[in-house]
């Protein structure tokens, strides 16, 4: 197969990341007979730097038309300023939102080999193996109004919390479709003792639960679900909610993993070209050193093989080839090791 793939390497650990990915993915292409051609483009804060816009209309555009978009990660404290016009992550959003990815994938789980990584009991992480669904063109992140303003002589600020019916029901459906191929249980978390967004998101949920029935739907609140994540992950299986309490409750769930820097995302649309990311940032402290750990990088890019090419031997190959690793010990400095970035994707590719 002949592949077009836009790398958006961004800011800070990104290229790091991004760079030993490559690699991966040139061994599965020559391994398999595949030809994958890479196009990298600036966005985020090296955007900024650049063209002074954090995603251009240009690679936009170029991810529109690619097969698949691979990132690592955007933003740095250069970019911080709360006065600034443009930021890293509006291009990031505005990526997000251009290419119509409206359910973002974040699978979260323990290999038995970290478990001891994780600040968690091992007892409670026997077992996880949890799929979150984060809407991730919507909510908080997008409603409008939003800004500041001076209002009553006061200084104000607005972020508008809004979602429409078919924006909950895509996301929901996706979920429902996805777990029938797991446990057959949906979660589905809101705010709804308080949020009207919430009562619509429950509303929905439970309209696409009685189209159904095979699956088990139930409702948790975002508080409470915060809490089962550390109480009892074991029970989880796949999680549905919206955009930012994924957000948050994602970066809770990556310290069952052992290390933020193992997870992976994907995100789809209806049609849409996939955009894969891990779900860690740029790690600013540690740019530029070649420490960063490639796993959530290197999943991420087993995910594109599988959802954007259908590549799913290819895929699996590149999971286990993980595993194999992780069991045979490697770790870099965030799981208490002290393998390169390199020398990570090195073990990685050795296994291939
Ligand atoms: C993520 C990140 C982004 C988000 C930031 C960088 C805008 O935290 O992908 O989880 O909030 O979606
Ligand atoms: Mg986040």
């Amino acid at each position: 197969m002949k592949a077009n793939i836009t790398l958006l390497p961004g800011d800070g650990i990104g290229p790091e990341i991004i760079s030993e990915t490559v690699t991966v993915l040139e061994t599965i292409a020559a391994k398999y007979g595949h030809t994958f051609n890479f196009s990298e483009r600036l966005m985020g804060g090296c955007s900024i730097d650049k063209f002074g816009s954090s995603l251009t209309d240009e690679t936009l555009a170029d991810c529109q038309s690619a097969d698949a978009v691979l990132l690592g990660a955007v933003g740095g404290p250069k970019w911080d300023d709360p006065k600034a016009k443009d930021r890293p992550e509006r291009g990031l959003l505005a990526l997000r939102k251009g290419l119509g990815v409206f359910a973002n994938l974040r699978p979260v789980k323990v290999h038995p080999a970290l478990i001891d990584s994780s600040p968690l009991k091992p007892e409670k992480l026997k077992g996880v193996d949890i799929l979150v669904i984060r809407e991730l063109t919507g909510g908080l992140y997008f409603g409008w109004p939003k800004g500041r303003d001076i209002k009553d002589g006061r200084e104000r600020a607005v972020d508008t919390l809004e979602y429409y019916d078919y924006e909950i029901r895509r996301v929901m459906e996706l979920a429902f479709s996805l777990a029938k191929g797991r446990k057959k249980k949906v979660t589905s978390v809101d705010k709804a003792n308080v949020l009207e967004t919430s009562r619509l998101w429950r509303q929905i949920a439970v309209q696409v639960g009685a189209q159904n029935p095979d699956i088990e739907l139930e409702h948790t609140l975002v508080d409470t679900a915060s809490m089962r994540l550390i109480t009892g992950p074991a029970w989880m299986d796949v999680i549905v909610t919206e955009n930012m309490f994924g957000d948050i409750l994602t970066d809770e769930a990556s310290v069952l993993a052992g290390s933020m820097g193992m997870l992976p995302s994907a995100s789809l649309g209806a049609g849409s070209v996939g955009l894969y990311e891990p779900i860690h940032g740029s790690a600013p402290d540690i740019a530029g050193k070649g420490i960063a750990n490639p796993i959530g990088t290197i999943l991420s890019s087993a995910m594109l093989l599988r959802h954007s090419l259908g590549l799913e031997v290819e895929a699996a190959a590149i999971e286990n080839a993980v595993g194999e690793t992780i069991t045979a010990g490697a770790r870099t400095a965030d799981l208490g090791g002290k393998l390169t970035t390199k020398q990570m994707a090195a073990e990685i590719i050795s296994r291939l």
